[in-house]
């Protein structure tokens, strides 16, 4: 049995920390009341939701009356995809990337089912969109963009400063799905011109379930569910508190860490992909510079990154390829699709993901680990011995 972890799936999720921890525990037992309560522990329980809403618009440079309480990352793309959409009298034109998460992507695949039309922008070979493209996809009845701030599987960062600014001066609403960007990078919604902007605590080690959404003042959109005023009633149903007051907490101490963590795993991530790539035949996916501090992608050349995967697994390595929502599936992934790479270039993909807690130490255990396991496979590959 494999005693040793070295979790580098920070892409995926990541541990709940001790002190966002403790700061929850009295909210499940004994600060149990419900914050649209009356009585003093309701609205003590109510004062402590509020100051989780000022710690996430501190974080973000926004209002407080601009952060929305939701169930996660995915929830807040639809709340705000959606409701736009739900609000127009008649159908209209949307522009996203084609290297969104699935949680974007499949809203526009839905919304195009009710009769909008949605335009894929195409990526570089590094997973970027270009603004001039974008310029060039606006249609007279464009009236909604949503471009990921940093994409989940390779990294790269969109240059969303540059695509808000082209949506701001169409008068044309922008969303960024920034799910993979808060608490790892320094940023403020009224730089990147953002109507609104999606999160998930879970990411910045924070609980699972919990997310909010910015939405710029002024802006009306219809609700997806209806049924109570929490939330403004943009996202109605009594409120989760504990989540709450953990995204909260987690928000707050990522972002102020974020010099020190990101000049640590920049160092990490560059000498774990120097000492992959040193295996030979090992490419980097996603922007050499532009990419997220903890992320690196990589395709081992005649294997496949699921077999790369597994034996990682077998020596405690946590690792993924692709998407953990799409891993388990046969296709490559749309990400690595859309940059150009080949079929087996894609399907040779791994990503580690590192974050708090990853060390200098767990780069010589993988670098150690690896290079057998690459060189076991190449042995036993066909493609391997044609080349
Ligand atoms: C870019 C991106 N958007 C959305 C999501 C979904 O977030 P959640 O798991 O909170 O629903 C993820 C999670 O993997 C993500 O990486």
């Amino acid at each position: 049995m494999q005693s040793r972890l070295v979790y580098m799936d920070h892409g995926a999720t990541t541990p709940v920390r001790k002190e966002v921890f403790d700061y929850m525990a009295p909210y499940f037992q004994e600060q149990y009341s419900n914050p649209s309560s009356l009585h003093a522990p309701g609205r003590e329980v109510r004062q402590a939701v509020e100051e989780a809403r000022e710690k996430t618009a501190s974080a973000l440079g926004a209002n407080e009356d601009e952060i929305y309480f939701t169930a996660g990352g995915t929830e807040s793309n639809n709340i705000a995809l959606r409701g736009v959409a739900k609000k127009r009298t008649k159908p209209g034109h949307i522009i996203t990337s084609s290297v969104e998460h699935h949680a974007v992507l499949d809203v526009c695949k839905n919304l195009e089912n009710e009769g909008h039309r949605v335009k894929y922008l195409p990526v570089n070979q590094y997973g970027r969109v270009d603004p001039e493209s974008l310029k060039e996809a606006i249609e007279d009845d464009t009236f909604m963009i949503s471009i990921m701030a940093a994409n989940n599987e390779i990294g790269t960062l969109q240059p969303v400063r540059e695509l808000g600014a082209v949506a701001r001066e169409k008068g044309i609403l922008f969303h960024t799905d920034a799910v993979q960007v808060v608490g790892q990078l320094p940023f403020n919604v009224a730089d990147l011109n953002a109507d609104f902007l999606s999160l998930s605590a879970h990411k910045f080690n924070g609980p699972k379930g919990i997310g909010a959404l910015y939405m710029r003042k002024g802006i009306k959109i219809d609700p997806l569910y209806r049924g109570g005023s929490q939330e403004r009633k943009l996202r109605p149903g009594t409120e989760n508190v504990p989540g709450i007051i953990g995204l909260g907490k987690a928000i707050e101490l990522a972002v102020s860490e974020i010099p020190e963590k990101k000049k640590k795993l920049e160092h990490l991530r560059d000498r774990l992909i120097k000492g992959l790539r040193d295996i030979g035949e090992v490419y980097l996916n996603g922007h050499p510079k532009e990419r997220l501090p903890g992320n690196v992608n990589v395709s081992f050349q005649y294997i496949e990154g699921e077999s790369v995967l597994l034996s990682l697994d077998m020596e405690g390595i946590a690792a993924s390829s692709g998407s953990a929502c799409s891993s388990g599936s046969l296709e490559p992934s749309h990400v690595l699709s859309a940059m150009g790479l080949d079929h087996s270039m894609a399907h040779g993909s791994v990503r580690f993901s590192l974050g708090y807690g990853n060390s200098e130490e767990d780069i010589d255990y993988v670098l150690e680990k690896a290079s057998p396991i690459v060189e076991r496979l190449r042995s036993m590959s066909p493609t391997y011995h044609a080349r």
